[in-house]
């Protein structure tokens, strides 16, 4: 007798290197019509559009642009914290479109020493509300908003839940249904990943009017769910000036290709609210694909990228995610960036920073830590 395949089955995660398929990867740098791109001009008119498309149509959705109007208003009067090293300000950003409004609250800590105006980290903060806690109540390495103030950065952040609750059931209910519903009646929609996303524009569009703030250099920040969101923020929105992606794993920094860890299937089956409809086609077919995630770190390029990783958290594929990194170089390169990763992934806690490509893969679990932040920072100084 067949019996029929346990219903997990299609979920069972590869964590051995020797099972990953073979794969070729789709060549970033030959357009759609067979043309091989080789000069940073021809890129950006021919290709990078192209390449742009493929993930709004196919995995994050489309990015809606434009809204009636933005509205800026402190929440609470600005303040001295953390012994008058750092200014705290908390900033509501309302976006209007069509009568309807969503207000992101933004946290924001400017070092009161610095030379203004300051770069400033932007985390999009998609765990509990009090890890980016303005009153310092509680401090967590998640966000260590007093490492990065005495380093002489800025540090801010916004909760998701400002955007889209982070739940299958009502993530349409903030940003979507009420500035944008046309966009939940597309197949090449945004969802949860791409309101996110928007959000992280529209504090970007505040930084533009803060003095205190180099809007040049604003390095956005995400962890897990964050860093997918994180690369595709920076990815459509060139104004920010580097992005840092932390173990960001499947439909972040890692190659879907590979296999290894979570597959699409799994996200899309658990997190059907984060990506697009189109892109539940690919569930088992990742070599249908026509973009890998090597091709959305090119988006970014020639602005730095930092991607990291936890050696026990296999789920997020270290190794595929360093590969797609190192396979983005040949964008990179059309700007004159040359390589700086090493041909081999580096080992457990042997960060490579910059100037361009941070990478590294630090002993521990799926996190974000002190660890992280310190390279972070030192990586952020190199430019
Ligand atoms: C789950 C999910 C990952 C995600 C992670 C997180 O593990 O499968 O894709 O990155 O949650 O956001 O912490």
């Amino acid at each position: 007798m067949l019996l029929a395949a346990p219903f997990w089955a299609a979920f069972a995660q590869n964590y051995d290197e020797s099972k990953v398929p073979h794969y070729t990867l789709p060549d970033v740098l030959k357009t759609a019509s067979g043309k091989t791109i080789r000069s940073e001009e021809k890129w950006e008119k021919l290709r990078r559009p192209e390449v742009l498309r493929l993930f709004e149509d196919h995995i994050y959705g489309q990015m809606p642009v434009g809204y009636d109007s933005i509205r800026y208003a402190l929440t609470e009067d600005d303040r001295p914290e953390m012994d008058g090293k750092a200014v705290l300000k908390q900033i509501g950003v309302t976006v209007f479109r069509n009568g309807n409004s969503v207000q992101i609250n933004v946290v924001l800590f400017v070092p009161t020493q610095a030379k203004k105006p300051v770069p400033v980290f932007l985390l999009i903060n998609n765990r509990g509300k009090d890890l980016t806690d303005p009153t310092r109540a509680k401090k967590s390495e998640f966000w260590p908003a007093e490492m990065v103030v005495d380093s002489g950065f800025a540090i801010a952040a916004f909760h998701v839940s400002d955007l889209a609750p982070d739940n299958k059931d009502t993530y349409m209910t903030g940003v979507l249904q009420k500035l944008y519903p046309e966009q939940l009646k597309k197949d090449n929609g945004m969802k949860a990943i791409g309101a996110w996303a928007w959000g992280a524009s529209r504090v970007m569009d505040y930084f533009g009017t803060d003095k205190d703030i180099d809007s040049k250099k604003v390095i956005v920040v995400g962890h897990s769910r964050g860093g997918k969101t994180s690369l595709w923020a920076a990815a459509q929105d060139r104004r920010f000036a580097a992005c840092v992606t932390n173990c960001s794993g499947n439909t972040g920094a890692a190659l879907a290709r590979r296999q290894f860890g979570e597959r699409i299937s799994r996200i899309n089956t658990t997190f059907p609210h984060w990506f697009n409809n189109n892109y539940k086609k690919y569930n088992d077919k990742e070599n249908a694909l026509p973009v890998d995630q090597h091709m959305l770190i090119a988006l970014i390029a020639p602005r730095p990228v930092y991607a990291t990783n936890a050696s026990k958290d296999l789920w997020a594929d270290p190794k595929g995610t360093f590969l797609a990194v190192k396979a983005a170089e040949p964008v990179y390169a059309l700007y004159g960036v040359k390589p700086e990763l090493p041909k081999e992934m580096p080992g457990i806690d042997m960060p490579v920073i910059g100037p361009h490509f941070g990478y590294h893969n630090h002993e521990g679990e799926h996190n974000m830590t002190a660890y992280d932040w310190d390279k972070f920072i030192r990586f952020a100084k190199q430019f």
